[in-house]
């Protein structure tokens, strides 16, 4: 096992900062490349007393070729977050032109890399990135992650609030994308039918502060952001699952991600040809080469079914506003291909 490097892009925001404390303690990243706008050299000189063995360096915007050559891995929570009133949505013209060139800059100098992305909005962002990976021919669905953790962190959380007998490390299956409606908790998976105990305004509560989670922490921060904290636990979880199964050959670690489903055609046909997404947010396990298998969406209750159908509208149309950003841009200025 050979330690790896990892890239941080937007390093010195609310999320980058705390992201870039937890992954410096891992011992299966030799080199942490924390990129910002301007410099993340403050942020990196920082980080880099701490005594363990990996490698940190700071890196402006003028210097991405040189942050993202040789990275294993790059997580992007760069961009804008969300302003009380704002849904995520609203974000895609601030954030989506910044993850296009981060995706640009990934094709040209690391495009083996694994590509994990946190910036909002994520049903649209992924597809911005694969989009563009696509158009330098270096598109491999099973390397592409939209990071939804924070869902099933959140879920997990709530869940024991309202039953304290429930483990907060309880795993709470969600599925769909990562925004409200989209947000999809199967709570029916709990074990001792935990949903059985729940009256009916009770589940659409815990539903609906799933889904909506992330209003509580934007709504607290009073314009100063959105989680940051909770985000950089959820975001290190997941790229040090993805490490321990690329660098460290471990095996079984599942994570739910939002991914093209093309990075498993043959456990997802089926569903693909129900519902004619290309793109969603399901348990995946982890294998040397990123995705190995995305588990099977299990059988939902009438519940979880209804809320499935208001979702897959609205990431329909995530994702194909996602798609067209970068199909449009090439369409009308092909020049800027060159
Ligand atoms: N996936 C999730 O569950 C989840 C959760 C919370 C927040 N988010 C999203 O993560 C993103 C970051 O949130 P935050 O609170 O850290 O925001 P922030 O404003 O605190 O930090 C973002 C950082 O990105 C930097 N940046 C912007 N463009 C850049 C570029 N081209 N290259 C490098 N760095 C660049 C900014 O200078 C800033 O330092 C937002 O889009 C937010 O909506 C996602």
């Amino acid at each position: 096992m050979s330690p790896v490097k990892v890239v941080i892009c937007g390093a010195a925001g609310g999320i980058g900062q705390p992201l870039s404390l937890l992954l410096k303690q891992s011992d299966l990243i030799a080199h942490l490349a924390l990129l910002g706008v301007v410099t993340a050299s403050g942020i990196a000189a920082d980080l880099s007393h701490i005594n363990t063995k990996c490698k940190v360096t700071g890196h402006g915007k003028d210097q991405i070729d040189e942050a993202l050559q040789g990275a294993h891995t790059v997580v992007i929570p760069a961009g804008v977050p969300r302003k009380p009133g704002m849904t995520r949505d609203d974000l895609f013209k601030l954030n989506a032109g910044i993850v296009r060139d981060l995706a640009e800059g990934i094709a040209k100098n690391c495009p083996k890399a694994f590509v994990l992305v946190i910036s909002n909005p994520v049903n649209s962002t992924v597809p911005i990135v694969c989009q563009v990976l696509k158009s330098h021919g270096v598109f491999n669905p099973s390397k592409v992650f939209g990071i939804s953790t924070l869902d099933v962190v959140r879920a997990s959380s709530f869940v024991s609030e309202v039953n304290p007998a429930i483990d907060p490390s309880t795993r709470v299956t969600v599925v769909g994308g990562h925004s409200g409606v989209t947000i999809v908790p199967l709570l029916s998976q709990l074990p001792n039918n935990f949903v059985d105990s729940l009256s009916r305004d009770q589940l659409d509560a815990l539903t609906h502060r799933i889904q909506y989670g992330g209003d509580e922490v934007v709504k607290a921060k009073k314009g100063a952001g959105s989680a940051t904290l909770s985000m950089a636990y959820a975001g290190a979880r997941f790229t040090l699952g993805l490490l321990q199964a690329t660098v460290a050959g471990k095996t079984g670690v599942v994570e739910s991600a939002y991914v093209h489903l093309d990075a498993d055609k043959e456990n997802t046909a089926a569903f693909k040809a129900k519902t004619g997404l290309d793109y969603f947010a399901l348990d995946v396990e982890f294998g040397r080469e990123g995705v190995s298998r995305i588990l099977k969406l299990p059988k939902v209750s009438r519940y979880e079914q209804a809320l499935l159908d208001a979702a897959i509208p609205e990431l329909k149309t995530n994702i194909a506003k996602g798609a067209a950003f970068i199909t449009d841009s090439v369409a009308h200025w092909p020049e800027a291909r060159l």
